[in-house]
């Protein structure tokens, strides 16, 4: 019996395109945008009773040039549900994207601008459709688009973005698969060659073997895609818009299985770019909703992606014909010595006491394009939860002419420039501190003015606020008073008598530089909060809504929390926005270092006393 969160099977797939082809009245052009479990909801899951498996299931008709998406019960073979959604346009999924790029290379005009950049064999072209945006062109209202981005591959044949054509920008309209028009703002010298990405000469020969042993096996037990590490539980799941979804995460306290999120995943991001010229305002991405990160996953190595003793999960994706693409080893999970834990050395009698940290890491990655995203959640022994971000890949490229000094962007190679762009990613945490019943605080760090009550200037007082309502919690980071955020159960107290609770530790952040009136600021208004919280609501998922490819504003977390609904002693879901400035460096070409980006979820007050005193010391090596 699969548990009714596990990820759909390849056989589930099969038989949810059975059910759609069969029932759902679409016409044979008609293609899956997205199959993935229709996970239940939380008060059918707490239920308790025997949930079917059923299929989400979004389906795009280019005959009509609709979007249509339903419930597709797997048991029964029924379709439960089937709606036409009003004026929203699928994904951009991976075949289409191919077949778009194909039609570009076979028109007459597109042939005839790459010539006069000398540009001729086409089998070295990459054309890249990519989500057109909405900016309000007339010609543009109600079709399927994509704008393009193009480049010829390096002589070496392993960077296909090796060398830039700037200022070329087909537009391709995907519902009948033809060239609109094609965008010239004039030609750029391309790029002279460019590096290979991978040395096969001069490799360092001074790097001696690193190995992870773990002669007794992991520490874990796993059983399907449920997970037991020390005292955390915790399953893995997938979505195909999202790819890595944990749920019910738990610890396990004595006797007490306390849980602390219901589900958490990264589940909307945006990367607009700061260049305004010629077509590249057009250029961002909101790669989860436009595009998909689950359907994106890499099918991980060990020994290349993963190193030590690993235990892998597999998910099932798709095709746009329905077919099902298992992505084996898609998630990875292992344990990591991660240093010190905690230590004390009594300076008295010289008895130190120290023991080690090890975290347990779930991670998946995804190519989309030129970009590597890696999303890793990290499992602590003392509580503590960490959420990173790891960014590689082909920075985006363009071309200036050489000698040009860029404005916009930096200059990363020789004829290569690469635009300013912000990374903002929204993360969405269920959260079920203790339970289901939560409320949400801002804690900051206030120094009084100089006065009776703070004769000295040291006085430090902290200000800890209910935010108690969805209007009330839309917040910014503040340096000044070093605000976090907690997520607390007033129901349930610790031993001193205070509120169980998690806070929300930010790291490293940014703020947007988009205008909020700029078309992609409205799309994606989630990005200019660092903080939100709403009310729970089954089919708010998605921060800029469900269909960001070439949406209107306000969709998503702007508009559900129009409603202000309440936050006091509810159930709560809490948004962090993580955000990053790009400017890349020439060490980041041709293909750049890992860039990290961070945040944690740190129990406070949700234990006692330090939970981690229990963690054996390990033997002293000599
Ligand atoms: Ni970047």
């Amino acid at each position: 019996m699969p548990h009714p969160l596990d990820p759909l099977t390849k056989n589930e797939v099969a038989a949810a395109v059975e059910i759609i082809r069969r029932d759902a009245g679409l016409d044979k052009s008609a293609w899956f945008e997205t199959i993935t479990l229709d996970e239940p909801g939380k008060a059918e899951l707490a239920s308790g009773k025997t949930l079917p498996r059923q299929a989400y299931v979004c389906c795009y008709e280019p005959s009509s040039n609709r979007t249509l998406r339903g419930i597709a019960n797997i048991e029964t073979g029924a379709l439960e549900s089937w709606e036409h959604v009003e004026g929203v346009q699928a994904r951009i999924v991976p075949n289409e994207s191919v077949a778009g790029g194909n039609v570009v290379k076979a028109d007459k005009r597109f042939l005839e601008a790459c010539a006069k950049r000398g540009v001729t064999d086409m089998d070295l072209v990459l054309v890249e459709p990519w989500a057109a945006g909405n900016f309000d062109i007339e010609e543009e209202q109600g079709e399927r688009l994509a704008y393009c981005h193009c480049w010829v591959s390096n002589d070496a044949g392993d960077n296909r973005y090796g060398r830039p054509i700037a200022n070329l920008h087909p537009v391709v309209d995907l519902q009948r698969m033809e060239v609109i028009r094609i965008d010239d703002f004039g030609v750029v010298p391309l790029p002279p060659d460019t590096n290979s990405i991978r040395q096969s000469e001069n490799l360092r020969d001074d790097i001696k073997p690193l190995e992870i042993i773990q002669p007794d096996g992991p520490s874990f037990t796993v059983d399907g895609y449920g997970v037991e590490w020390q005292r955390w539980k915790i399953r893995v799941g997938y979505s195909l818009r999202e790819g890595l979804v944990l749920h019910n995460i738990a610890y396990q306290d004595g006797d007490r299985v306390r849980p602390i999120m219901h589900r958490a995943s990264m589940a909307e991001m945006v990367v607009p770019y700061g260049h305004p010229g010629g077509g590249n305002f057009r250029r961002n991405a909101f790669d989860t909703g436009e595009y998909g990160i689950g359907n994106a996953l890499d099918s991980l190595k060990l020994g290349c992606d993963c190193l030590g003793h690993i235990h892998y999960f597999d998910v099932c994706s798709h095709d746009w014909n329905g077919n099902p693409k298992e992505i084996k080893n898609a998630v990875c999970m292992h344990e990591e010595d991660f240093g010190l834990l905690w230590k004390h050395t009594d300076t008295h009698s010289g008895n130190m006491r120290a023991v080690r940290s090890r975290r347990l890491v779930i991670s998946a990655l995804c190519t989309i394009g030129n970009y590597v995203y890696g999303f890793f959640w990290y499992f602590y022994q003392d509580g503590t939860i960490g959420v990173e971000i790891k960014a590689t890949g082909i920075p985006f490229p363009s071309a200036i002419a050489l000698g040009e000094k860029p404005k916009y962007g930096a200059l990363i190679a020789p004829g290569v420039e690469a635009h300013v762009h912000q990374h903002t990613f929204s993360f969405r945490f269920d959260m079920c501190v203790d339970g289901n019943r939560n409320s949400v605080r801002e804690v900051e760090f206030e120094a009084p003015p100089i006065g009776p009550d703070n004769p000295n200037g040291n006085a430090v007082r902290i200000v800890d606020r209910e935010l108690k309502s969805e209007l009330e919690a839309q917040r910014e980071m503040n340096m000044a008073s070093s605000r976090y955020w907690k997520v607390t159960n007033p129901n349930e107290q610790n031993a001193l008598g205070n509120s169980t609770a998690y806070k929300l530790v930010p790291g490293a952040n940014a703020l947007p530089l988009l205008n909020p009136q700029s078309s992609v600021g409205k799309r994606s208004a989630f990005m200019y909060k660092h903080f939100w919280a709403t009310a729970y609501a089954d089919d708010e998922l998605f921060p800029a809504g469900w269909y960001p490819n070439q949406s209107g504003p306000g969709e998503g977390l702007p508009k559900w929390t129009k409603a202000d609904r309440s936050l006091e002693n509810a159930d709560v879901v809490t948004w962090y926005t993580l955000g990053f400035n790009h400017l890349p460096r020439p060490e980041d070409w041709p293909v750049q270092p890992v860039v990290y980006a961070s945040f944690h979820w740190m129990p406070d007050g949700f234990f006692d006393e330090n939970p981690a005193l229990d963690v054996p010391p390990n033997k002293p090596q000599t």
